[in-house]
């Protein structure tokens, strides 16, 4: 098992960029893939998790190039959703995105695809996805009662369009309805308990494919065909979040961060620490399909503050970052409704809560969140860390461990590759500086 050891830091100034967005990196790929031409994809994310939906592609006989050695440009060739039934399982890694958006592409497809993943993926619920698309016809078979992995899907030459009413707010959810409604007849709508992030409905509509959203609720017509063009991936703000922590709690530091993604859907973790008094400013370019631009961040004092309801889901992968944020200010911060955080790669709310004790942090576990006690920018000790095989643990400790007494040592970190390549040797330049 591979680890990090961090040392606590002084004040800095970095101007830097982070790798592509993971969410848009899977959906470009996809998506040129159902296109009727060729796409070529600048800012890709070549980690594990978007290189899982490549070979997914590959496999279903999408011919798809990387035009540079690190594959960060890409040229697909659409086939119009003619895929070719695949002679191995599909092996998605630990990508959740990959294996939900999938069945929902194998939606119009008349044979069986096996689907699989690491041991993490595996516990994930997929009857989330299962339940809407047996409404359209599409099965997908797989373990237990919450129909984990490996996954057997069948799809059907006539897909039924759906109204469905997803009881969760899942962009995995409406993107893998959104997929099968295409090869459906007709309207389908999917509404969702909150927004959740939006780049699938502004891709497809970039790519011609009209849909709209009303409200909570988001209307698509089936045997639309996707044009193809070529997409620009903007940086990732969940993977620029780590480093803006960095900086935010941090008086006398500052960083600029460029070409990032600003997507309002996404923006909820710049917004809750604005709140917590972090200074941070936003210059927004309108003008590509997703919006992007730079962050600039100013350290300041951060106050405890409470954050629930409907802005959980437009920070659903930054609240471990966040909850490190929360222990480096003054004061108490309630996160609740974020049931969804048990689910993900790791339980995250038990993984945040026991890294932040073995830090020295007061933290009160709800089932669907957690109260933490702020000990300040110089409160935290040095501890040894548990990824639980998850990217974002692993990487929001090893910012915590920036702040520690000492020399903090975060186990299992070979995961942080599922999401952001570079990190380490980004998280080295900061840890040379004098
Ligand atoms: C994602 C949606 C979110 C997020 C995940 C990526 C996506 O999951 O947590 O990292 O690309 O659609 P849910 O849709 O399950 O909320």
């Amino acid at each position: 098992m591979s680890e990090l050891r961090v040392h606590p830091i002084d004040k800095f100034a970095v101007e830097l960029k982070v790798p592509g967005d993971k969410s848009i990196s899977h959906r470009s790929v996809m998506f040129a893939a159902i296109s009727n031409g060729t796409c070529e994809i600048d800012g890709f994310l070549p980690s594990e998790d978007c290189l899982a939906t490549v070979g997914a592609l590959k496999q279903l006989g999408v011919e798809i190039k990387s035009l540079n050695e690190s594959s960060t440009k890409l040229i697909v060739k659409g086939n119009r959703r003619q895929f070719v039934q695949p002679s191995e399982p599909i092996d998605c890694g630990n990508s959740g995105t990959t294996m939900r958006l999938m069945c929902g592409l194998l939606a119009g497809c008349n044979f069986e695809v096996e689907l699989v993943g690491d041991e993490s993926l595996s516990k994930r619920p997929m009857d989330r996805i299962a339940k809407p698309l047996l409404e359209m016809g599409v099965s997908v078979r797989g373990q237990g009662k919450n129909c984990t992995a490996p996954l057997i899907v069948r799809g059907s030459s006539r897909v039924k369009n759906v109204d469905y009413e997803s009881p969760v707010a899942s962009a995995q959810i409406k993107s893998a309805v959104m997929l099968a409604a295409l090869a459906a007849e007709g309207k389908s709508t999917i509404t969702e308990p909150f927004l959740s992030r939006d780049h699938t409905e502004r891709m497809l509509n970039y790519l011609l494919v009209k849909n709209v959203r009303q409200g909570r609720t988001i209307s698509i017509w089936g045997g639309q065909q996707a044009e193809s063009r070529d997409i620009i991936v903007p940086g990732d703000l969940s993977s620029a979040a780590f480093w803006v922590v960095a900086a935010a709690a941090r008086p006398g530091s500052t960083l600029l961060v460029n070409e990032v993604g600003l997507n309002p859907t996404r923006v909820g973790v710049l917004n809750a620490l604005i709140r917590m008094g972090a200074r941070i400013n936003e210059r927004v370019d309108e003008s590509n399909c997703e919006p992007m631009g730079t962050v600039e961040v100013t350290g300041s004092k951060l106050k405890g503050i409470e954050i629930g309801g409907e802005e959980i889901p437009k920070m659903i992968d930054e609240i471990p970052i966040l909850a490190v944020a929360a222990a480096l200010a003054e004061g108490t911060t309630t996160i609740r409704d974020a049931h969804e955080l048990r689910v993900k790669e790791s339980d995250r709310i038990s993984a945040v809560a026991e890294n932040l004790r073995r830090m020295g942090v007061s933290v009160q576990e709800f089932a669907d969140g957690m109260e933490i006690q702020g000990v300040g920018p110089h409160g935290l000790k040095a501890a040894e860390i548990e990824s639980h095989g998850d990217h974002r643990i692993a990487m929001s400790f090893a910012v915590a461990g920036l702040y520690a007494s000492g020399e903090t040592i975060i186990h299992g970190t070979e995961c942080i590759a599922t999401s952001y390549p570079g990190f380490e040797e980004e998280l080295n330049q900061l840890l040379k500086r004098k």
